[in-house]
């Protein structure tokens, strides 16, 4: 085999451990399902059963929501009132945009920064509840989730979050108790992850919302975490559309934008997606290195610069470049 190919071949599967290295995350997600930190329905008691007073309870009795201002929109009024109604012995704090910013200058100065700098006010209402979760405890309760049966009965986990199809958790309702590791471990990891990417979507997912909870608790996990640190799931056969669910979910996702359907498109699609990246890339790298650089003639016109970022060229002097003769590479 020639030099060339070799170079071709190790320079590839370089690129592609790197590439896999770095989403090794992402793709663990697709596999790992948290089965084995589930809630399972069997150790939860019936909405009305006696159980219920016998379960210690750990996290304390407060439910924790989030919007701009006080004046909550009508469609939002009824699950709010549904969960408001089945816990009249809970404390009940309402994080407007106002309270938020005033309770991280108070008790997290060191993220205010960050948490001015969000270009995404959904960024600040994903923030705001890892922190108010860490510091307080209590159940946060997304304003389009209502309640269909009291949650005492999951005061008795430390931690837990939601699972969330097709894949990792959801930040929409979690409860802990105050300074939970994973909590602390989701408020610590804020500033590193806040990046921009193309996509709004996928900034506020990835920068604050459930993929950014999901990579995070992934790492999380993997430093195995035993007794009441483990983060417990609750998974949707648990709490979906069944009389002892504890949650009703009531449309409205206050921030989705055009770019939601492209990305719900692609996530039914990734397989394809993934194979049709790969094939392409394949396609320039191969292309690159076969039959789009040719070595120039006397009398061609001077190597564009699109050639001087490709590979087996070769700088001869500040403005020109000559391409290697590939047999050399
Ligand atoms: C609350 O926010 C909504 C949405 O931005 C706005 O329409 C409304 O006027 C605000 N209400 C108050 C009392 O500021």
């Amino acid at each position: 085999m020639r030099k060339g190919i070799i170079f071709f071949v190790l320079a590839t599967i370089l690129v592609l451990g790197f590439a896999v290295q770095h989403v090794w995350i992402l793709i663990s997600l697709l596999i790992v399902d948290g089965r084995e930190d589930a809630i399972s329905r069997a150790e939860l008691p019936a909405p009305n059963s006696g159980a219920i007073s016998e379960r210690p309870q750990l996290i304390p009795k407060i439910i924790h929501q989030t919007y701009i201002n006080a004046s909550i929109p009508a469609h939002w009024k009824g699950p709010q009132q549904s969960c408001l109604d089945l816990h009249p012995d809970y404390e009940y704090k309402l994080w407007t945009d106002k309270k938020a910013r005033e309770f991280i200058a108070a008790e997290y100065p060191w993220f205010l920064e960050t948490f001015d700098g969000y270009v995404y006010p959904i960024q600040r209402a994903d923030a705001i509840r890892y922190f108010v979760l860490h510091h307080f405890g209590g159940i946060y309760i997304d304003l389009d989730d209502g309640c269909n049966r009291s949650l005492d009965p999951l005061l008795a986990y430390p931690a837990w979050v939601r699972r969330t199809t097709p894949t990792g958790i959801s930040n929409d309702a979690m409860g802990a108790i105050p300074r939970h590791p994973f909590f602390l471990k989701a408020i610590d990891s804020l500033p590193d992850y806040n990046r921009r990417w193309i996509l709004p979507y996928i900034t506020v997912m990835a920068s604050t919302g459930p993929l950014y909870l999901s990579i995070i608790w992934r790492h999380y996990n993997n430093g195995n975490p035993q007794g009441d640190d483990r983060v417990r799931i609750l998974f949707p056969d648990e709490y979906n559309h069944h009389p002892w669910s504890f949650f009703t979910h009531h449309l409205g996702n206050s921030w989705h934008s055009n770019d939601v359907k492209l990305i719900f498109w692609m996530g039914q699609h990734w397989v394809l997606i993934t194979f049709a990246g790969f094939t392409v890339g394949f396609a320039l790298l191969f292309c690159m290195y076969t039959t789009c650089i040719r070595p120039r003639q006397a009398n061609a016109p001077k190597a564009r610069s699109v050639y001087a970022r490709m590979p087996f060229y070769r700088r001869i002097s500040q403005k020109d470049v000559e391409l290697d003769d590939r047999h050399q590479v």
